[in-house]
């Protein structure tokens, strides 16, 4: 027997191939309508403590949500995630240290990765492999050759696969989309990206030690090189420290150079890559990523940098934000509000202010498109890889001194230290996902 959800999938595919044609409020109340209570869409996360957790938080405020699964290599994470499930669902969720037991499941329609970045490639390709679509976060990966697996994985096994660039569904982000499109500001020179963020230094080393009893260490080390535990890479701060993570410019830089490319319409790579990066500001700081950064990406007819240090100030009195530079005035833009500011007069100042709804809106867009088999939802994977990728050549160039030519075709840079931080060497049992 058909089930419903199975039904509004193939409904869904119908639509999305262009064979029934309803309008969207049509399609909306065809799913309103089929969607009962017993048409529940079930939903697992691995990675439950931060990010993972937000993102269930908003799933669960969706009526046919159900959490079925849960999976953390932190117990006291998992129980306490378990609990609070359980508190507003009056449901507990099953429990799993390994994800791959929670993928055996035959009952998920989607998993959602909250895992810190060296684990999003495996459990994603392994989630799509078993016939689940995924909501994963960002940046996608902790290297330019996973975000390539990642998006070839999405295709291979035809998911719907939402990444984490919540600021793709913000209101007052299309509408500086839609301004940037009128040519209002005329011909843009410049963008400069920046975000400021005291947390990127990692201070006060401690000896490495025992792991707590409650974390399997070695599985959250998973394809990352073994190496002995120590409290200032673990939770929250591993990002700071290359094995994981590329510091506040893959954690920032992927949210707002996506609003640079997207402004831009970039969809390929830079002509070249220039960067430098180092502790100037805080010469204590234990982390491997920089607290002082700059990075000047170069196209025919305009530059892209990103810039960032540990003070929590900035440009415009914003802290992190983006900047386009016309002829005719500047626009700039964070999560707060976006406005225009006339150069001479030659256009009129402009303000937007956001509804704050983006997160929300973007879950929903993955639960729209996961029940219409619409490939296409807000942030797709091509598009997160592609912001990926930028981070990682800014931070490659940074580490290897020198300014880089990507080749997106051969998968090469121009530089042989480079191309040796292209593709992650996984530790053995794990192995890079060849598709
Ligand atoms: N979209 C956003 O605005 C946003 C904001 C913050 C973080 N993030 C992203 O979310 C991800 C998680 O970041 P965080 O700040 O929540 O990290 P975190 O360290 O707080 O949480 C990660 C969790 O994953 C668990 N984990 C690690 N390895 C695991 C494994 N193999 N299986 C199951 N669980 C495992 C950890 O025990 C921990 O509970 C990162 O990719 C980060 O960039 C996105």
């Amino acid at each position: 027997m058909i089930s419903r959800l199975d039904f509004l999938k193939r409904a869904g595919a119908l639509v999305a191939a262009g064979i029934i044609t309803p309008s969207l409020s049509d399609r909306y109340s065809l799913l309103a309508r089929q969607t009962g209570a017993n048409d529940r869409i079930n939903v697992g996360l691995i990675g439950c403590r931060s990010m993972g957790w937000a993102n269930l938080s908003d799933f669960l405020l969706i009526p046919e949500v159900r959490c079925v699964a849960l999976c953390d290599v932190d117990q006291q994470v998992l129980e306490g995630r378990a609990a609070e499930v359980e508190k507003r669902t009056g449901k507990r969720p099953d429990l799993y240290k390994d994800y791959r037991k929670m993928l055996e499941r035959k009952d998920l329609d989607a998993v959602i990765i909250g895992t810190p970045d060296h684990w999003h490639c495996l459990q994603m390709v392994d989630a799509c492999e078993a016939g689940f679509d995924v909501y994963v976060e960002k940046p996608i990966a902790n290297s330019i050759a996973e975000c390539d697996i990642m998006a070839a994985a999405a295709k291979k096994y035809n998911r719907v696969v939402q990444v984490g660039q919540q600021q793709r569904s913000g209101n007052h982000w299309h509408e500086m989309k839609r301004y940037l499109d009128s040519g209002k500001l005329g011909r843009i020179a410049k963008v400069n990206v920046w975000a400021n963020f005291a947390y990127a230094s990692i201070l006060g080393a401690v000896p490495d030690q025992a792991p707590p009893a409650h974390v399997d260490f070695d599985m959250w080390l998973g394809p990352a090189p073994d190496r002995t535990f120590n409290p200032k890479r673990f939770h929250g701060s591993w990002r700071m420290f290359w094995d994981y993570g590329g510091g506040l410019l893959t954690d920032w830089g992927v949210h707002l150079l996506d609003m640079a490319l997207w402004g831009m319409n970039v969809k390929g790579m830079p002509k070249r890559v220039m960067a430098s990066g180092d502790n100037h500001q805080n010469p204590e700081n234990i982390s491997e990523t920089f607290d002082t950064m700059s990075v000047v990406y170069e196209f025919d007819d305009f530059v892209i940098t990103w810039n960032n240090v540990t003070l929590e100030t900035g440009p415009y009195n914003r802290n992190y934000g983006v900047e386009f530079v016309g002829e005719n005035g500047t626009l700039v833009a964070n999560r707060e509000s976006w406005e225009v500011y006339p150069y001479r007069d030659r256009i009129e100042a402009y303000q937007s202010l956001p509804n704050y709804n983006d997160h929300r809106d973007h879950v929903a867009n993955f639960i729209e498109c996961l029940k219409t088999r619409n490939m296409e939802t807000a942030c797709t994977i091509d598009n997160g890889a592609l912001c990926a990728k930028y981070a990682h050549m800014g931070n490659i160039s940074a580490r290897v001194k020198s300014d880089l030519i990507f080749d997106d075709v051969r998968k090469k840079f121009n530089n042989s230290d480079a191309n040796k931080l292209i593709i992650p060497d996984y530790r053995k049992p794990w192995k890079l996902p060849k598709l």
